[in-house]
């Protein structure tokens, strides 16, 4: 089963990816635990509640319902969790298991960052999206009205336990939205990893499960590296929200109500591999090339009455936005990505209306 590690300046915790990891949680209890709380949705625990149970057998665990989406990913939802874990007789010897998607993984570890002052986390991940990106680093937060995950916390995990078997319940959307960041992985990292996707999509998408393990397992890896390289996002880490800043704008501009996460990242990055090839980063072949690849994954939504005036509007507000100045992560080629903080405006507005009108030619 491959294992990696994060190691920061704090900590240092496995991930391990393989099928039927789940069985193996409870080995990463420390044995002075105190009650364990299982964070998740009623969704999750429907499909998967029997196999934690059976991974927790023969342990006294409570489980803590949070409603899910992401207008309930707030201060309020962590508060109420809050309270019922007092109700049931926490302290803080007390260990959160946060148990679904991106939301749950990055509120259950909020919850679990913040309660008594901090207790400990593990991540068990039931999306793509959660299993390749979210539940690996230590972010952890809550939405704002003005904004999403704009109150948060580093705190990273005793570990993360990510199991593909989970996967064969998510619907397809969701799966194929989770892959448009594994693309990402490809991109930033690993020729191999984007190779893979391009050349075998119809594998991808039929969920062959070696294919699945292995592509999850190359972009856990790039995360854990990452992160152990740069946990509080001074540098390296970064290059994480390839094709992000666009896709977060997109996200806004549309409430959060017409694109998965992943769907608007895969938006992003298209407008992204445009701007890299306007900003003379990398070459017209290569910014084809992975367009093409991302469009193999499948159509967007159509975004009616969204202009790029509108989105490139909206980029410095992104909180990764520091002092006025937008970071752009650009593609210098497959694997290999720069950090650019002087792109110009003109030419951000030029690639993202070149990618608005790719979409609705689709
Ligand atoms: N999702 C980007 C990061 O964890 O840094």
């Amino acid at each position: 089963m491959p294992t990696f590690a994060v190691e920061t300046p704090r900590e240092r915790y496995p991930v391990e990816v393989s099928r039927g990891a789940l069985l193996s949680l409870a080995g990463h209890i420390p044995p002075k635990a105190g009650k364990l709380f299982v964070v998740t949705t009623r969704d999750v625990w429907n499909l998967h509640g029997a196999l934690m149970r059976q991974a927790l057998e023969g342990r006294a665990f409570e489980t803590l319902f949070f409603p899910g989406g992401e207008e309930r990913k707030r201060m309020a939802s962590v508060e109420e969790l809050a309270e019922q874990m007092i109700a049931l007789g926490a302290d803080r010897s007390s260990l959160v298991i946060a148990f679904g998607g991106g939301i749950v993984g990055d509120l259950g570890g909020f919850l679990a960052a913040i309660f008594m002052r901090g207790i400990p986390v593990i991540q068990a991940p039931t999306t793509l999206l959660a299993q390749v990106d979210a539940a690996v680093g230590g972010k952890t937060g809550a939405n704002l009205v003005s904004g999403k995950n704009l109150i948060g916390s580093f705190h990273q995990p005793l570990a993360v336990i990510i199991d593909p078997d989970l996967l064969a319940t998510l619907p397809p959307r969701e799966y194929r939205a989770g892959l448009f960041e594994v693309l990402k992985c490809g991109i930033i990292r690993t020729p191999w990893l984007f190779e893979r996707m391009a050349r075998d999509a119809s594998r991808v998408l039929a969920m062959e499960p070696d294919v699945v393990e292995e592509i999850i397992a190359e972009s856990v890896r790039i995360k854990a590296e990452v992160v152990s390289a740069d946990e509080k996002e001074g540098g390296l880490r970064r290059i994480l929200n390839y094709g992000h800043t666009i896709g977060h704008a997109l996200e806004a501009e549309t409430q959060y109500k017409v694109l998965l996460h992943g769907e608007a990242v895969a938006f992003g990055m298209r407008a992204i591999s445009h701007l890299s090839r306007l900003a003379g980063a990398c070459g017209e072949a290569e910014a084809s090339r992975m367009n093409e690849a991302i469009a193999a994954y499948g159509k967007l939504p159509p975004l009616t009455g969204v202009t790029a005036g509108a989105l490139v509007a909206r980029l410095g507000s992104d909180k990764k936005t520091i002092q006025g100045k937008v970071h752009f992560v650009l593609a210098e080629r497959i694997g290999s990505v720069v950090v650019r903080s002087d792109v110009d405006d003109e030419l951000v507005l030029h690639a993202t209306s070149l990618a608005l009108e790719e979409l609705a030619a689709a």
